[in-house]
């Protein structure tokens, strides 16, 4: 079955290669969006010719180091040069590194702050004027994690990143109010994804004897709707977040985790 909810919507999503960009990108796309993936990597080529065969939809791929100003200014031209408009920035793109603070580097710290927090910064930048510029207000969402909530062991860095993004929601949420932009963030919990995989190999051999999938098999087994949550699960609250049904709803961080955090 189709949907038609978001005909005649331009959806920009980064970090969108794959994970759960890609089911983002998937679900806009089959709601009738018009879809604009960003990633750093060139598998989002592909995975824009995908959703086009899949889907029927119009959607593109954009080559995009979120960290890097002048990639994402580039990224905003093409949706503009593509789709003359743009109603939905996903900020997605996102990256974790696992360490003892001992080993925890500089680089490491500065590089998942710059993804995660200035990438989000500097695409909502580059977004809100073409957003302001349609006069039909818009749609910032921002990917934050059950990390905004209670930092993990070896991880401050992704931590930070993640409180820093909801704090970064709120500020825009009360700043672009009165151009009808709404910013919201998503906090998932446990997605198996490419970084599940790494998380669960690192955190996995640093606290223990663990195989492969033990770790995050552990850490679902206090979740209490009991699994690990899915792209759509997410890409359900963000199809919510978009549409006029939370037009009430904005500079809020909503938990998507099976009740892994109530607060
Ligand atoms: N998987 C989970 O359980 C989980 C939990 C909480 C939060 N999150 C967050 O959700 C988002 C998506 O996570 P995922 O599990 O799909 O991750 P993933 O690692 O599987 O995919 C992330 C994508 O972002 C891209 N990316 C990384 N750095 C980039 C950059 N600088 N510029 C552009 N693209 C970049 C990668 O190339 C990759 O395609 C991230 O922000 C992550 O922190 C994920």
């Amino acid at each position: 079955m189709t949907h038609h909810r978001f005909e005649g919507k331009v959806v920009a999503i980064t970090g969108a290669a794959r994970g759960i960009g890609r089911g983002i990108a998937e679900r806009f796309a089959g709601e009738g969006a018009s879809v604009v993936l960003a990633d750093r990597e060139e598998l989002v080529m592909d995975t824009a010719s995908s959703i086009r065969e899949e889907f029927g939809a119009e959607a593109i791929g954009v080559v995009c180091d979120v960290t890097d100003e002048a990639a994402v200014a580039a990224f905003a031209e093409a949706t503009d040069d593509r789709f003359g408009r743009l109603d939905v920035l996903v900020n997605n793109a996102g990256a974790i590194t696992i360490a003892p603070l001992d080993e925890l580097t500089l680089e490491a710290w500065d590089r998942v702050l710059r993804v995660n927090t200035t990438g989000a910064f500097l695409c909502a930048k580059a977004a809100v004027p073409l957003m302001r510029r349609g006069g039909r207000g818009g749609v910032i969402i921002n990917a934050a994690s059950g990390q905004a909530r209670q930092g993990f062991i070896y991880t401050p860095h992704y931590a930070a990143s993640k409180f820093g993004v909801v704090g970064l929601t709120q500020s825009l949420a009360k700043e672009l109010a009165k151009d009808q932009i709404r910013v919201n963030a998503y906090c998932p919990g446990i997605v198996g994804s490419d970084m599940w995989d790494y998380n669960d190999r690192e955190w996995g051999r640093l606290l223990g004897d663990y195989g492969p999938g033990e770790l995050m098999a552990e850490w679902v087994s206090n979740i209490p709707l009991g699994r690990p949550g899915s792209n759509d699960d997410v890409a359900n609250l963000l199809l919510f977040l978009a549409s006029d049904e939370a037009a009430y709803i904005t500079g809020q961080s909503i938990n998507i985790d099976g009740g892994m955090f109530m607060s």
